[in-house]
C-alpha cells in the first residue's frame, strides 16, 4: 500500500501523505512514493496544478522519520540527506504548479517539504518548525537553503538555531506562507486558488516558476536576461495570441498550453 494517496478531480491532483498514526513522518517508503508520485503528475496531461496535504487533522507531516535516521552513519546520513534533497527538488522544479494546503504540524522535513512547493497555504492550526538542533542534527532536506531564501537570513537563524515552532499567524507575516484560513475551510481555499491558477496559461505558469525559480540563484542581471529570454519564448507560443486575444474580444481565454 502507497504512503501517498492521490486524487484528481477536474485538472486538479490532491496528493495526500498517508501515514497519519505517524503523523505522516517521511520514511523512505515515503520519499520513493512521493518521487513516484510526481513523476507520474509532471507527465499526466489531466493535471495542471497539485496540492499536496497531510491525512487527519493533526499533522502536515512531522518530520522525517526519526526512527530511520538514529541507525544511520556518516555517509549513510549524507546520502539520505541527499536523497530527500532530490525528492524535493523535483517538486521544486515541477512545471506545474505545486501548493502545500498545510494542515497541522510542518516539521522538519515537513516544513522542507511545504518549502519546497510553490505557494503554501496553511490552516489556523498550523505550526511550522526545524527542531532539527534539539535532536542533535540540522536540517538536511533543503532547510537551511529554502528557509532564508524565503523569510530572510535573520528569520530563518531564529527559527533553525532555536528549533521553536511558529503558528500560522506569525508563519504568514514572516512570509513563510502566503495565506491562512480555518482548517474547516482549507481544502476549499486551496481547491479555489487551483481553479484560479488553471484558467492562467500552462505555458506561461511553466515559464514563471522556471523564471523565479533559476532567477533567485543567479546575480539579478542574470535573472533579467533569463525572464527576458522565457517572455520572448511565449511570443510565439498560441497560448500568448489567445490570452490576448480573448482579453481584447472581451471572453475568457481558452488556452490549450501550446
Ligand atoms: N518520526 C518518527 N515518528 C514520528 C515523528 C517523526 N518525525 N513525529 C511523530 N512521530 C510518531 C510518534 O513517535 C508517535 O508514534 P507512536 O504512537 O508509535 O509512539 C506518533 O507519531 C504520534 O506522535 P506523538 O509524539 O505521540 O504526538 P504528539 O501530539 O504528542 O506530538 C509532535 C506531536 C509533532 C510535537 C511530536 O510528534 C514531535 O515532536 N515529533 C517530532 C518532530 C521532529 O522533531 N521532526 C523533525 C525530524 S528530523
Amino acid at each position: 500500500m502507497s504512503f501517498v494517496v492521490v486524487e484528481k478531480t477536474d485538472r486538479i491532483a490532491w496528493v495526500t501523505l498517508n501515514r497519519p498514526e505517524k503523523l505522516n513522518a517521511l520514511n523512505n517508503q515515503v520519499l520513493q512514493d512521493l518521487e513516484q508520485t510526481f513523476a507520474t503528475l509532471e507527465e499526466d496531461p489531466e493535471v495542471g496544478v497539485i496540492i499536496v496535504t497531510g491525512a487527519g487533522e493533526k499533522a502536515f507531516v512531522a518530520g522525517a522519520d526519526i526512527s530511520e535516521l538514529k541507525s544511520l552513519d556518516t555517509a549513510g546520513a549524507r546520502t539520505q540527506a541527499l536523497r530527500g534533497q532530490a525528492v524535493l527538488q523535483r517538486i521544486e522544479s515541477m512545471p506545474k504548479p505545486v501548493i502545500a494546503a498545510v494542515n497541522g504540524f510542518a516539521l522538519g522535513g515537513g516544513c522542507e517539504l511545504a518549502l519546497a512547493c510553490h505557494i503554501r497555504i496553511a490552516s489556523e492550526n498550523a505550526r511550522f518548525g526545524l527542531p532539527e538542533v534539539s535532536l542533535g542534527i540540522i536540517p538536511g532536506y533543503g532547510g537551511t537553503q529554502r528557509l532564508p531564501r524565503l523569510v530572510g537570513k535573520g528569520v530563518a537563524l531564529d527559527m533553525i538555531l532555536s528549533g521553536d515552532m511558529v503558528g500560522a499567524a506569525d508563519a504568514l507575516r514572516m512570509g513563510l506562507v502566503s495565506r491562512v484560513v480555518a482548517l474547516a475551510d482549507l481544502k476549499a481555499a486551496a481547491e479555489k486558488l487551483a481553479r484560479t491558477i488553471l484558467t492562467r496559461g500552462p505555458l506561461a505558469l511553466r515559464h514563471a516558476i522556471a523564471a523565479v525559480n533559476e532567477g533567485m540563484e543567479m546575480p539579478q542581471d542574470r535573472g533579467l536576461q533569463y525572464e527576458a529570454a522565457l517572455f520572448g519564448l511565449l511570443a510565439a507560443s498560441q497560448d500568448m495570441q489567445e490570452g490576448m486575444g480573448a482579453f481584447l474580444e472581451k471572453r475568457p481565454a481558452a488556452f490549450k498550453g501550446l
